[in-house]
């Protein structure tokens, strides 16, 4: 890791989605990360009713609580605000009035407190967490799976990515959620598909493995969730068995498409990295937390003379102290930043990259 001539200690805050959170993290000179304080606190009980995020609700929510989870976190890390080396905040991409909540935040104590206030794309915040986790840090080859971006980048280094993947149409965590929704399994979706396809049969239903065998590591989605619409219709209604099948042969469909696209990528990563004996694989965001999907990852990675990272559970979702972390790693290494930045929904992690062919107008 990087080595600095002092600590550094960062108050991180994320207000992209529907997570409110604030967090402190120190950077000790050896480039160790600690967590003095990380608090989450999730949006679930305004959005559960919707059947999914309702950006004005969010941000509203974000205004009601965001002040006090940063005194929390404050108090929780135990120091003030004189101790604070910078502010890193996610601006981008995401929901913009949620963005804004924090970036005005950030941006106003920055200036009371005379603080450098560093803008944190949240991809990158998820890209760098085994980081802080466990010291990994660049080149790698990243799987990013959340709720809003399904990508495989390769990691040169901090601030500098090359995407070899995306989807072409909904994100990984988005199809998980649309399949909850369909079955009517409730929001957030990812976690109650994994919780319904344990003991279910994978093997009921016949659903396509969408892009397979295809020569770019380019994911697709939606094909996949009106396959399984027209499986549950046709034995509609249905039962708890029936669910569960459904739910597992959904998780067994995106697994193995997932692991295909995965394999393309290392192919690909490997030419990039001739000269390596063995490379590493790490899979970040939201639906990273699918055990299942880490248990076949993990496989592919040892065929491959890849080793995998996994941030805990508790780091794969949106948190704030991914940003804080971010957001050190480019202050130890005085990459410039935008003082006068403003929030921006959308900001791709690799600013080159092409647009898909075949790509809808989500991807
Ligand atoms: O990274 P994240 O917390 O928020 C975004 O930046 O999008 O990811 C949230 C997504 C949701 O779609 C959720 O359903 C999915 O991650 N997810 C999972 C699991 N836990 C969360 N998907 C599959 N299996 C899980 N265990
Ligand atoms: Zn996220």
């Amino acid at each position: 890791m990087l080595k600095s001539d002092r600590p550094i200690t960062i108050l991180g805050i994320e207000t992209s989605c529907d997570e409110t959170g604030a967090a402190i993290i120190e950077r000790g000179q050896d480039g160790r990360g600690t967590i003095l304080s990380n608090i989450v606190r999730s949006q679930l009980r305004e959005h559960e009713a919707f059947g999914g995020i309702v950006p004005e609700i969010a941000a509203r929510a974000h205004i009601e609580s965001l002040d006090r989870l940063i005194d929390s976190a404050m108090a929780d890390a135990g120091i003030g605000f004189q101790t604070l080396s910078a502010i890193a905040v996610t601006a981008g991409p995401g929901l913009i009035g949620g963005l804004l909540v924090g970036t005005v935040t950030a941006k106003a104590i920055g200036m009371v407190r005379g603080l450098p206030v560093i803008p944190v794309n949240h991809l990158e915040g998820h890209a760098l967490t085994v980081g802080l986790t466990e010291n990994v840090e660049p080149p790698y080859l990243l799987l990013l799976v959340s709720g809003g971006h399904t990508q495989i980048l390769a990691v040169h280094d901090v601030g500098d990515y090359q995407r070899l993947g995306t989807t072409l149409d909904d994100a990984l965590g988005e199809a998980f959620d649309k399949t909850a929704k369909l079955l009517g399994l409730g929001f957030p979706g990812g976690p109650q598909v994994e919780r319904w396809a344990q003991g279910g049969n994978p093997r009921r239903f016949a659903l396509p493995r969408p892009m397979m065998g295809r020569p770019e590591a380019h994911f697709s989605f939606s094909g996949l969730k009106n396959a399984l619409r027209l499986e549950a219709s046709k034995i509609a209604p249905l039962h708890d068995r029936d669910i569960r099948d459904l739910c597992a042969s959904f998780e067994l469909a995106v697994t193995e498409a997932v692991s295909d696209r995965v394999k393309t990528a290392m192919n690909a990563y490997q030419n990039l990295h001739a000269n390596r004996k063995s490379w590493r694989l790490v899979a970040a965001g939201g639906v990273a937390a699918n055990r299942k999907l880490q248990t076949a990852l993990s496989d592919l990675a040892t065929e491959k003379g890849f080793t995998l990272h996994v941030p805990p559970v508790s780091l794969c979702g949106d948190n704030a102290a991914m940003i804080a972390w971010a957001g050190a790693e480019h202050f130890v290494r005085n990459l410039p930043y935008e003082r006068g930045f403003s929030a921006r929904a959308r900001w791709p992690l690799d600013g080159n990259a092409p647009r898909a062919i075949g790509a809808g107008v989500k991807a």
